[in-house]
């Protein structure tokens, strides 16, 4: 599997399987098995997706070493403290069932309760506090935020020792995010592609169908492609092995420009919420 570096010098495998909305037990633990089995080396979970002791066990039960493995888990809305996101992240190691995570990121900026008097702002300070002492000792390899728009950015930036590394949002065709993304990069924060086949709005697009067809790719691997493309790191759900496998198969073809153009351009599908507006 091809990878990114980031800024602290920690590989990353360009393509991470997602795990939203796959229920804790056989469901989770037989995709996630079947994804290390076919070549995934990197899992996208949460605790807020409820299933991280699944993923954990298809981990252990893999061929794979740990250390071939690049695991993501984030920190949920009701953690947003010093103390709790300690507890927190220990909570998802033991349920993980591993020493040590390679990715930890907040999940969402602003909690709804935290909206008032942007208590959000003091409450990410102190979650990343402990966020970078877990990842000085060792117990996470990188750390990062999830949802963040320019202006939650700049805020963390006020108090944070280290920058974050990462920042996954949602990029798919028709939602490329052009000016988050130009201010990640300028942060050297890599951005993550959250729902790159719009939580499956992308296969009724009538494009997407048609560029697909004529690089005789499925519509997934053109929406895939085109996030390889733009240098983002695509993470595709599934639950169905023959679309598990078939969307590891996007190293093999380049879109055009002009492709790529219309893909950018594509309207109907999902596109990022306003974190500021979410009723949680
Ligand atoms: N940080 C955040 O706030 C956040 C938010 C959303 C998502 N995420 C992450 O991003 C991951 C992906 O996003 P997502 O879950 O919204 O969905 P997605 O990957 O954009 O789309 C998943 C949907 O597409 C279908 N699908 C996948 N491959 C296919 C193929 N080759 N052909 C036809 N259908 C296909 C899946 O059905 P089958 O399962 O039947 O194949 C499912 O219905 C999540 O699982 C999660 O890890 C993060």
């Amino acid at each position: 599997m091809e990878a990114y570096t980031l800024i602290n010098g920690v590989t990353i495998p360009k393509i991470g399987f997602g795990t939203w909305q796959i229920p804790e037990g056989s469901e989770a633990y037989q995709s996630v098995s079947y994804a290390l089995e076919v070549g995934y080396t990197h899992i996208d979970t949460a605790q807020i997706y409820g299933n991280e002791v699944s993923v954990g066990k298809a981990i252990a039960d893999s061929n794979l070493k740990r250390q071939d493995i690049f695991l993501t888990t984030k920190i949920w809305n009701d953690k947003h403290s010093y103390e709790l996101a300690k507890a927190s992240m220990d909570e998802s190691l033991k349920k993980l069932g591993v020493d040590y995570l390679d990715l930890v990121l907040i999940h969402w900026p602003n909690p709804k309760p935290l909206r008032a008097n942007e208590a959000w702002k003091k409450a990410n300070a102190e979650t990343w506090r402990a966020m970078e002492e877990y990842y000085e000792a060792g117990k996470i390899r990188a750390i990062g935020v999830s949802n963040f728009m320019q202006h939650h950015l700049e805020a963390l930036f006020e108090t944070a020792r280290i920058k974050p590394m990462v920042n996954q949002i949602l990029l798919a065709p028709g939602c490329p995010q052009d000016d988050l993304v130009s201010f990640c990069r300028q942060h050297d924060i890599l951005p993550e592609a959250y729902s790159p086949l719009g939580t499956g709005s992308i296969f009724s697009n009538e494009t997407a169908k048609e560029i697909a067809a004529n690089y005789g790719k499925s519509v997934a691997q053109i929406a895939l492609r085109w996030s390889l493309q733009k240098g983002f790191l695509p993470l595709p759900k599934s639950v169905t092995p023959k679309n598990i496998l078939s969307n590891l198969a996007i190293f093999d073809f380049d879109l055009t420009d002009e492709d790529m153009a219309r893909l950018d351009r594509i309207t109907g599908g999902k596109v990022q919420s306003n974190p500021d507006e979410r009723d949680f």
